[in-house]
């Protein structure tokens, strides 16, 4: 049985990841310092499959403890998740996203290098098309220019990084997954995004809203030349993207390729509000206040190439992903 690691296995993303990865019958072991995930997940990822991960609680920064995870892994390939992922704070952070996201990725390639693991699956963001010239983006639009903040501008470092590499060891195989928004969670409502500290995106702050926990939504600017005048993203439900990864591993080639994990489809912030409130059935409170820096008017993704190439295509819905989160909700 192929065994893989995932690295920020327990977070978000990854635990939906390593879940799909697990019924596809792979062997996977995590690692994850815990700084914005729960040790508990391993508990809820064992009650939906029946398997409890090897879990290693690692800093990518630890040099000696990644390089023991390898020596014992004997891994097929990486998944890597782990990495700071807040906008707004890595504009406030700079060195700690710089060290953690790009050190921690060549602590990660040094060890896959030494115990000769040669395919890693990169976890990448449409952040790294900057302002492209046009809303819909295909994968060979020019990337890392006009980045807005030290976040992205790790995630475009680290692709070509993985190219460089790719291009020194012809044996090195790099899949880069380029996500849109991710949102939903699993039908089982055990597991969710759940993140550690004050969120950023829309729907983790929409779900606290609910919780009460922060007292109304603040809709970052009305004023934009969209449908409705709030921003247009492309919101792609996390099983439709662990799924992605499943079939990114299962058609690994040579080299590097790239895919835009998304629906194809946009829906504006105030669409988001509606269909969270016809699934909670209550009135979400929420004020329209000022244009929030570096936000884009509206990006979705044009999918084509994942589903030509790796037979991936999203089947769940914006209203599928408000039930499953309601779900999580109710459970949490
Ligand atoms: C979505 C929309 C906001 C919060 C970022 C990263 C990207 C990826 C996804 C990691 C925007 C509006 C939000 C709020 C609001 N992250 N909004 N009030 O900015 O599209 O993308 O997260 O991979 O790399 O760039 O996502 O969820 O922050 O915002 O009105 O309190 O919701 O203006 O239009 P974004 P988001």
């Amino acid at each position: 049985m192929e065994k893989i690691l995932a690295t920020g296995g327990t977070g978000y993303i990854g635990s939906h990841t390593v879940i799909e990865l697990i019924k596809k019958g792979y062997e996977v072991e995590i690692l994850d310092n815990l700084y914005n995930s729960k040790i508990e997940v391993l508990d809820k990822i064992e009650n939906l499959t029946g398997v409890r991960p090897k879990f290693h609680q690692i800093d990518m920064l630890d040099e000696n403890g990644v390089d023991k995870v390898f020596e014992d892994g004997n891994f097929s390939a990486v998944i890597h998740f782990a990495g700071l992922k807040a906008v707004g704070e890595s504009v406030e952070k700079p060195l700690e996203y710089y060290e953690t996201n790009i050190g921690g990725t060549l602590n990660i390639l040094e060890s896959m290098k030494k115990y000769g693991v040669k395919k890693i699956i990169f976890s990448s963001s449409a952040t790294v098309y900057g302002e492209p010239e046009s809303d819909v983006c295909v994968e060979t639009l020019p990337t890392g220019q006009k980045l807005t903040n030290p976040y992205g501008k790790t995630k475009y470092m680290i692709e070509e990084i993985l190219k460089d590499y790719a291009v020194a060891d012809k044996d090195f195989n790099v899949t880069i997954l380029r996500y849109f928004n991710p949102v939903g969670n699993d039908e089982s409502g055990l597991i969710g995004e759940d993140p550690n500290g004050i969120p950023n995106n829309l729907m983790p702050i929409i779900m606290k809203v609910y919780k009460k926990e922060i007292p109304e939504l603040s809709v970052f600017g009305d004023d934009y030349n969209t449908r409705d005048g709030s921003c247009i993203r492309d919101y792609i439900h996390v099983v439709d993207l662990a799924k992605g990864h499943l079939l990114a591993l299962e058609n690994i080639k040579p080299g590097v390729s790239i895919y835009n994990l998304g629906t194809g489809s946009g829906t504006t912030v105030f669409e988001m509000i509606d269909a969270f409130e016809k699934a909670s059935g209550e009135k979400l409170p929420y004020k329209v206040v000022g244009r929030r820096a570096g936000d884009l008017p509206a990006l979705t993704a044009n999918p084509e190439k994942a589903e030509r190439e790796l037979g991936w295509k999203a089947e769940k819905t914006v209203e599928d992903a408000m039930r499953d989160t309601i779900n999580f909700l109710r459970n949490n």
